[in-house]
């Protein structure tokens, strides 16, 4: 091996992300998130690494393959992982689960629970929390002008500590906005330059935090959710890690609670724990 492999020239090119790197880091990142790249996204992953080769002044995968996988503590980790992610997400993403969950599964778990009821929804893998916002915007305009006296508990979380950030920071553009009525975004966004800026009020209703689904313990302390929303997340995932987080979410549900995931997802070969509920060609997962 070269010693120059190590030593930043400006100008050089890094090195391709060759077989047994891609297998080193694909592995490394499976144990630590669950999530697989499959042998046709090495592209993927070649491209996200290489932000990582250039802030470190590395130029070959097989230097940042042996760094992160070696270092104590592992703050490299966390960056390696916000620079993987896909964060794809916007307000109102899959408005047929949204309706469900406001005209059917809502007003039934508050006929079981009493018009004063505390709720507890959580948006696992909120990315940058478009989706924890949604339900919180249709709790604020359906859920509370009928049921004064509920209250509701939201908590978003993501592996991913930019997007917790942004979530937290709550400016979306026109793109994650798209879906919001003109109505609500007058009265609860403020136009910035950048943007349109959740109101404070509203971004206090949900509390963000870091949270890796494939962290077992982390997951047991997760408990008696109403409504969980992991949507579009388990697609990066392979069958085993699929079945092991679906297993701590159904752990994380009070009985007769609802799962969503995502609108094209399904956990049909993942488990049969839950209840399928079809409702208007939505599915919602009741633990029974
Ligand atoms: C495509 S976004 C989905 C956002 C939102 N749920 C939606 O449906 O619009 C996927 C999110 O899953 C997060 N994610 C991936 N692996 C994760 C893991 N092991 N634990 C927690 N979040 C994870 C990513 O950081 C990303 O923000």
């Amino acid at each position: 091996m070269s010693i120059l492999q190590n030593i930043p020239v400006a100008g050089r090119r890094p090195s391709k992300l060759d077989t047994s790197t891609f297998e080193t880091l694909r592995a490394f990142i499976y144990d630590k998130t669950g999530i697989y790249f499959q042998d046709n996204k090495r592209y993927l992953l070649e491209s996200r690494v290489s932000r990582r080769l250039k802030a470190l002044h590395l130029d070959s995968f097989e230097a940042y393959a042996r760094q992160v996988t070696a270092q104590r503590p592992r703050e490299e980790l966390g960056h390696l992982i916000n620079a993987i992610t896909i964060n794809e997400t916007f307000f109102f993403r899959h408005q047929a689960q949204y309706d469900v969950l406001v005209d059917h599964l809502i007003p039934a778990l508050i006929a079981e629970r009493g018009e004063r009821c505390r709720l507890r929804f959580w948006s696992a893998a909120s990315s940058t929390g478009e989706e924890a916002y949604s339900l919180a915007l249709l709790f604020e305009e359906k859920i509370k002008p009928r049921y004064p006296n509920v209250r509701l508990d939201i908590v978003g979380t993501d592996i991913d500590t930019n997007a917790i950030q942004e979530a937290r920071d709550g400016l979306y553009n026109s793109y994650a906005t798209r879906n919001v009525p003109q109505a609500w975004l007058r009265k609860y966004f403020t136009a910035e330059d950048r943007g349109h800026r959740l109101s404070a009020d509203l971004r206090r209703r949900v509390r963000f935090k870091q949270l890796n689904l494939a962290d077992r313990l982390a997951m047991q302390r997760m408990r008696h959710f109403d409504v969980i929303f992991c949507a579009n997340v388990l697609i990066y995932f392979d069958d085993t890690s699929k079945q092991q987080v679906v297993a701590s979410l159904y752990n994380s549900l009070g009985a007769g609670g609802y799962l969503f995931v995502g609108f094209s997802e399904s956990l049909y070969g993942i488990t049969q724990a839950f209840h399928a509920v079809r409702i208007d060609k939505t599915t919602a997962y009741q633990k029974v």
